[in-house]
């Protein structure tokens, strides 16, 4: 047995991949670049770029001969030698992203790929050698210049200068093994059709073509999944177009680019979903970005066997049930300072408005009502704000707002540092017996309730202006509209509320309604385009941080832990409830195994540990199994 064993792998054959250059290695066509280079400035470089669109077109649809149309796609391009070093810097720039990520791979099997392009060997060797592969590996036509350096044409002998080129190249190749075509286009397919390849795998990473994508035995949105269909895989340990991304409620357009960017398989839907729905459609999702509606209950955790991470395309997490979270191994990302600045203005503008009593002073306009008085107006140069809750936006607040020249004081139950000449008060009564303007910046955590009542009232200035922008149930509203009608309160702005709306078709009721110098938003105080670009941005960085280096700074239920890049090791990944002696367990497995730990991260939660461990490179697969059998694991992955 031991015998046949040996001879099948003396038998092995060999695999040898040819790849194209074109919208494959790269992410353009070579042409494209050129023409924005040799015809910059020309004052005839939009036509001649559309007719070399043109030609191309014809090119392919074969109503014209390849040598036909790049022979006069060369005459409008009117390249030179002087273009080339700016072309080549611009397509190294522009080499695939799975192509950039998968270099080990180039390095590897260095002796085993061909690059075969209808492109030229001046501008590509430049490019793919960077990855190791062998100029004598390069199949591709060639320049001639005259004297002046001017392309005068090309080597009319190579077979890649004509129709039919590739397939006749291979021929000549003679490759003694398997053969695998990767590419974007039809011409790739021809090799395979011509009996010259085992195997075409249609590369759409940068383009799709319909012709193409029909005829392949494989669609490979990234090199990614053609190394794991092939099992070549080092780089990553699983193609990112086969992680699964849902993402729900009109995510901000930049966010679902960028997740698309990074290869992942993005669906999206404008709406939420509802329990039953989600619970269906989250059994094949492995990161899910949420906006406030989506419940994210233990039953959909329940049936998500395959989420790793959670996005919250907000501020506030409510509305996903985190503890389940937790114990399910998913991590949970939010936005907690996209939308800072937003609130922020917001708040400047209002203390403005109700100073000079603008809200009034406007809607009597409206009625037709001239009230011209400087009564009762005032600048707030020079007046004390006084900020209560010194967090994100409660800090950003006192620099705006010393910027305007105002005084400001602040009060935190947490020792915050203060910025700009902002003084600290170190009780609540000490700022509320100051202020002219109170502004309220705390969280909304539950023993937040009522924090403002009739006592804090009792403390304030009379003819304070007051602010809420946090959370509606930090204020006891009725108190609030006793100290309005009172004259106490001489104005105030107030952006959230106990219960708020559900929709925009149910009716608002509040005790603040229709009463004086009272600004009433609908919870709109971080509402901005800029604020939800940023919230775009910045989920996404964190998911993808996660799940390509396990960092979990800023996660709202996993211990926060920023982790160096991953260098020349394998990174093991270990989530587990928070019991004694895990680690311990963990380093057994790898010490009995004889594996070196490169570096070691542990943090814990009440509910969860999270175990970070760097390893060399060579290891035995069994121990991966060994470490996923540790009791109390909840989640074990790999990153290679
Ligand atoms: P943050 O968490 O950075 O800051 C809150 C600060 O309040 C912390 O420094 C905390 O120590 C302090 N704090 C909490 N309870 C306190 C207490 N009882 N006494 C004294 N200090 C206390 O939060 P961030 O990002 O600054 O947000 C502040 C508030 O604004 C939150 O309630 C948030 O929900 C709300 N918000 C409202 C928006 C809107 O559209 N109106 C948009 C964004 C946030």
């Amino acid at each position: 047995m031991s015998g046949h064993v040996a001879i099948f792998a003396a038998m092995k054959v060999n695999r040898y991949f040819v790849i194209d250059f074109d919208s494959t290695f790269t992410k353009v066509e070579a042409f494209d670049v050129l023409a924005d280079i040799s015809l910059e400035g020309h004052p005839e470089k939009e036509v001649r770029k559309k007719r070399i669109a043109e030609i191309t077109n014809k090119g392919m649809d074969g109503s014209l001969s390849f040598r036909e149309s790049l022979e006069q796609r060369l005459q409008l391009l009117s390249p030179e030698k002087k273009h080339l070093p700016k072309l080549i810097e611009r397509l190294r720039s522009l080499v695939s992203e799975s192509f950039k990520r998968n270099k080990e791979f180039f390095a590897t099997h260095a002796a085993n790929i061909y690059i075969v392009s209808n492109g030229f060997r001046e501008f590509i060797e430049p490019v793919v050698t960077e990855f190791g592969i062998k100029p004598e590996n390069i199949l591709a036509n060639e320049f001639r210049f005259d004297e002046q350096g001017r392309v005068t044409g090309f080597d009319t002998e190579n077979p890649l200068s004509a129709n039919n080129g590739k397939v006749e190249q291979l021929k000549r190749l003679n490759l003694p093994g398997d053969v695998y075509v990767i590419g974007d286009g039809y011409t790739d397919y021809e090799i395979k059709h011509a009996g010259l390849a085992n195997k075409f795998y249609a590369f759409t990473e940068n383009v799709e073509r319909e012709s193409v994508l029909n005829k392949a035995d494989h669609i490979a949105p990234s090199l990614d999944e053609f190394l794991y269909l092939n099992k070549l895989n080092t780089a990553i340990s699983y193609p990112k177009n086969r992680i699964n991304v849902l993402l729900l409620e009109n995510v901000h357009p930049v966010a679902i680019e960028l997740m698309r960017s990074e290869g992942f398989n993005v669906e999206t839907y404008p709406a939420g979903l509802d329990e039953d729905e989600l619970c269906e459609k989250i059994r094949n999702v492995s990161v899910l970005g949420i906006r406030s509606k989506t419940q994210v209950t233990a039953r959909v955790l329940d049936n998500a066997s395959r989420l790793m991470v959670i996005g919250a395309f907000c501020i506030g997490t409510n509305q996903i049930d985190l503890k389940a979270a937790s114990r399910k191994g998913v991590a949970v990302f939010n936005a907690p300072f996209s939308n800072t600045r937003s609130v922020v203005e917001l708040a400047i503008a209002e203390m403005i408005m109700l100073m000079r009593n603008i809200a009034d002073k406007s809607a009597k306009m409206h009625q037709g009502k001239w009230d011209k008085s400087a009564k009762g107006s005032f600048e707030v140069r020079g007046k004390k704000l006084g900020i209560i809750g010194y967090g994100n936006i409660g800090a950003q607040l006192s620099v705006l707002a010393e910027n305007l020249g105002m005084k400001v004081l602040y009060y935190d139950k947490e020792e915050k540092l203060a910025l700009g000449n902002a003084t600290k008060c170190k009780t609540l009564k000490e700022l509320l017996t100051q202020a002219d303007v109170v502004t309220m910046h705390v969280d909304g955590r539950e023993s937040n309730t009522n924090f403002i009542s009739q006592a804090e009232f009792d403390l304030m200035k009379k003819g304070v202006v007051f602010l809420n922008l946090s959370r509606g149930h930090v204020v006891d509203v009725p108190a609030l509209r006793a100290n309005i009608l009172s004259g106490k309160v001489a104005g105030c702005a107030v952006d959230v509320f106990p219960y708020e709306p559900i929709s925009n078709d149910e009716e608002f009721a509040s005790e603040l309604r229709g009463l004086p110098n009272t600004i009433l938003t609908p919870h709109i105080g971080g509402s901005t385009s800029e604020a939800q670009e940023n919230i775009g941005n910045f989920v996404p960085g964190k998911m993808m941080d996660y799940i390509n280096t396990g960092s979990t700074s800023n996660s709202v239920n996993f211990p926060n832990l920023t982790l160096p890049t991953l260098e020349n090791a394998h990174r093991l990944i270990h989530i587990h409830d928070n019991v004694p002696g895990i680690l311990a367990r963990i380093n057994k497995v790898l010490a009995d195994n004889g594996i070196n730990i490169m570096g070691q991260y542990l943090k814990t939660t009440e509910e969860i540990g999270y175990v970070i461990t760097d390893i060399n490179k060579e290891y035995n697969k069994d121990v991966i199994k060994e470490l996923r059998a540790i009791e109390h694991t909840i989640k074990f992955r790999v990153l290679y």
